[in-house]
């Protein structure tokens, strides 16, 4: 069986990940889950690949690829991830997360500690973090208080 592999990306994978990015899968999970409009996306990427602090990885198989995992050194060594949405649900999600930690281990061996931010529904990822050792360190809550009640 063909070994999932880790690569930089590249401004020529712009497109893809926008696609998956904005796909209704990915958005569900994401803390903004609002379109992207390209414009914004690849002025994004564009300051992302210049980033020293930030490491976005494309994950291929059989030289295809299959996900995205993105590592930023100044929130804390917060890593995220997303696959290719025609591949989510199919147990790939484990391996991607397996991979970028090898791939820090390797790449950045300074680097000892990781965090990551999970929607609570989102049982997948929650059970991907933990098989890898990430432990739950708090839960936060929000309310939205309506004009009315914040003016009393
Ligand atoms: C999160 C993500 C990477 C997980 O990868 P995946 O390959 O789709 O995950 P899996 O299908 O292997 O599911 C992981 C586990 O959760 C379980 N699971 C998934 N949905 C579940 C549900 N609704 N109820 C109970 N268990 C569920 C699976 O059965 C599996 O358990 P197992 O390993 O014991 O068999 C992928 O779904 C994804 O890219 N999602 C969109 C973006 C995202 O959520 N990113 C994470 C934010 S940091």
């Amino acid at each position: 069986m063909s070994k999932m592999t880790l690569r930089p990306a590249t401004l020529e994978d712009s497109e893809l990940i926008f696609s998956w990015r904005n796909s209704e899968l990915v958005r569900r999970q994401s803390f903004n889950p609002q379109i992207m409009h390209f414009e914004n996306h690849q002025a994004w990427f564009e300051k992302s690949l210049q980033n020293k602090n930030r490491f976005i990885l494309i994950a291929e198989l059989h030289k295809e690829p299959l996900g995205v995992f993105r590592l930023d050194t100044l929130t804390n060594n917060e890593v995220s991830l997303f696959l290719n949405p025609s591949v989510i649900g199919k147990g790939y999600g484990e391996s991607l997360l397996e991979a970028g930690i090898t791939w820090i281990r390797e790449n950045l061996p300074h680097i000892s500690h990781l965090e990551a931010k999970v929607m609570p529904t989102n049982i997948a990822s929650t059970k991907i973090f933990e098989k890898q050792g990430f432990i739950k360190k708090f839960i936060s809550y929000e309310k939205v208080i309506d004009n009315k009640e914040r003016l009393l």
